[in-house]
Order: structure tokens, then C-alpha cells, then sequence
């Protein structure tokens, strides 16, 4: 399908690593010219050199950073058509081993982050007469999680739930429409690296990370549960941004086909507790 993307102007954040770089890459091969935001230097690069992407290297929790990503979109395309705000994190936390830190970083970098970015690129797209905001929110939004463990997390994906909603009336009268994406359990070897972290307290190796998982998804998962890719997820995202999903707006899309995967994280915690 031609989604009709070409020569818009697509930023997406945390676009240099998984579920983000898979939409870079799909949004470029449209036809779109994909600013990429990251802190990363070195994957900001390798993104930019294999798929032909504009790196700008930008931590979503810094407002300089934000005006700094805005400006360059503004002084070198004009503006944007599409914004995909991706950068994001999960925290696994008992609540009472939550600190004030991270209750504040959950915030910072998921819901603030879209929310003080978008409203850096809008007046743009105002001016260019419309677009589409995507904000990539997270399954803890609308479903508690196994082993629970993300009141502080799941809060700030639901802002993003309500926002996208909100923020969808109020920027229909400009022609813009907003949509956020919910992935399930979506294989990226940050994401996993994370959650490994988590669960041993330490970093596994490439190779005893990958042997954990192939050992926890022959043994744990239930039959027929898959790991989402980045790639299901973007072609939702792209498919959301284009104008065959012109009638789509203000509404939340669970990309969720396996929620079996959640076994995943449940085992990591167990192997854990066997070992301790
Ligand atoms: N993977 C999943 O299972 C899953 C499930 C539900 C929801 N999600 C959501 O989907 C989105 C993407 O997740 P993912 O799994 O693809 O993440 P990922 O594999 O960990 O990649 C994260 C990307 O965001 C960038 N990033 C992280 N912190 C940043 C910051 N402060 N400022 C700018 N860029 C930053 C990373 O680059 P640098 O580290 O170099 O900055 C990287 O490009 C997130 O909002 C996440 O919450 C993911």
C-alpha cells in the first residue's frame, strides 16, 4: 500500500534503537524525510548512515534539548507534517521500593516528554496546515502488569492515553490528528536488557542473555505466545500517521497480539528467586 508519505517531514524520538528506529526506517522507505532523536551518538549514527535518516542528538527530558530538536526542524524543513513522540521507558518497581526519583523520571521521560515536545512542534504544523502527533504509550496503561511492579510506570503511559485524546479535539480545528499506539511485549535488546538488569541486579553477557531467553521462551511462555517487533509496531505507527487512517483520531490502538509474552517477565523473577 502506498501510504502516501512522500516528502513529509516525520521527527521521531528515540528513533536510533528499536520500536523508533524500525519507524525511521519505514517512514524513509515511504518516502518521508525522518528527523531521528536520541542521546546516543553512536547508534544515532549507524541509524543515520544505514537508513538514511537526520540524527540529532537530544535527551527528551531536557527542555534545551526539546527547543534545540524544534528549532532544527523548523530552520531545516520548515516545520513538521508527522511527529512520532517513541522515547520512552518501563520501570518494574514494587511500590514501596519506588523512589521519588523515578516517580519523577516515569514522568519526565514518557508523558512530559510528549507533552512539551508536541507542543514545540505543533505551531509548525499549524502553519503547514495540519499533521499527525503519534504518541507511543505502553500496555501498563490500560493493563496491570505480571509480577506487578509499575505504579509508577503504568501512571505516566495512561497520561499519554488521555493526552492523545485530549490534545486530538482541541488540534481538530487545525487538521490535526492525534493517535496513540499501545504495544504489548515488543522484542528490543534495550528494552530486554533492561528487564534482565531488573531481574538480576546486574548486566548478563550478550550470550547468557540471549541463552536466558531462548531457555525462558522454550520453557515459560505459553503455547503460541509471541514477542511483538518493532516492526508490527511501526507499520501500525506509519499506517496511523498516513491518510488512509484519516478517520482515526483521538483514539488509543492496543497492538497487543500476544499477551501471553508477559510470562516472559514473570520468569525472569522466578529464575531469580530460585537462585536467591
Ligand atoms: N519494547 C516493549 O516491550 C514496549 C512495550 C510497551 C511500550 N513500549 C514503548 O515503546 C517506546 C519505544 O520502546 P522500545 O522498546 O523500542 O525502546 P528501546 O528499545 O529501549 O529504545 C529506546 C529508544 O529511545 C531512545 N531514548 C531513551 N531514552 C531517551 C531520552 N531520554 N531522550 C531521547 N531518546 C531516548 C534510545 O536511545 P538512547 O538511549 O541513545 O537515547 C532508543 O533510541 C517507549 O515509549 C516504550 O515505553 C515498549
Amino acid at each position: 500500500m502506498d501510504l502516501g508519505l512522500r516528502g513529509k517531514v516525520a521527527v521521531v524520538t528515540g528513533g536510533s534503537r528499536g520500536i523508533g528506529l524500525a519507524t525511521a526506517e519505514l517512514l524513509a522507505k515511504e518516502g518521508a524525510n525522518v528527523v531521528i532523536a536520541a542521546r546516543r551518538p553512536k547508534h544515532l549514527k549507524t541509524a543515520a548512515e544505514s537508513i538514511g535518516v537526520d540524527p540529532v542528538e537530544a535527551d527528551v527530558t531536557r527542555l534545551e534539548d526539546l527547543d534545540r530538536l524544534a528549532a532544527h526542524v523548523k530552520d531545516k524543513y520548515g516545520g513538521a507534517d508527522i511527529l512520532v513522540n517513541n522515547a520512552g521507558t518501563g520501570t518494574y518497581k514494587p511500590f514501596l521500593e519506588v523512589t521519588d526519583e523515578d516517580l519523577l523520571h516515569g514522568m519526565a521521560i514518557n508523558f512530559f516528554a510528549q507533552f512539551r515536545l508536541t507542543q514545540r512542534i505543533v505551531p509548525s504544523m499549524i502553519e503547514r496546515g495540519g499533521g499527525v502527533v503519534i504518541n507511543v504509550s505502553g500496555r501498563t496503561a490500560v493493563r496491570t502488569a505480571y509480577p506487578p511492579g509499575s505504579t509508577c510506570t503504568g501512571p505516566a503511559k495512561a497520561a499519554e492515553v488521555r493526552f492523545s485524546a485530549d490534545l486530538a479535539e482541541e488540534l481538530k480545528p487545525h487538521n490535526i490528528r492525534v493517535v496513540c499506539i499501545v504495544p504489548g511485549v515488543v522484542m528490543t535488546p534495550d528494552r530486554f536488557g533492561k528487564w534482565e538488569r531488573e531481574a538480576h541486579g546486574r548486566e548478563l553477557e550478550v550470550q547468557e542473555a540471549s541463552q536466558v531467553r531462548d531457555k525462558l521462551e522454550a520453557e515459560k511462555l505459553p503455547s503460541g505466545a509471541q514477542w511483538g517487533t518493532p516492526e508490527q509496531i511501526a507499520n501500525v505507527i506509519a499506517f496511523s500517521a498516513s491518510d488512509c487512517a484519516g478517520y482515526l483520531s483521538g483514539e488509543s490502538i492496543l497492538v497487543d497480539g500476544s499477551p501471553g509474552a508477559y510470562s516472559y517477565v514473570r520468569a525472569l523473577y522466578e529464575e531469580k528467586q530460585k537462585q536467591s
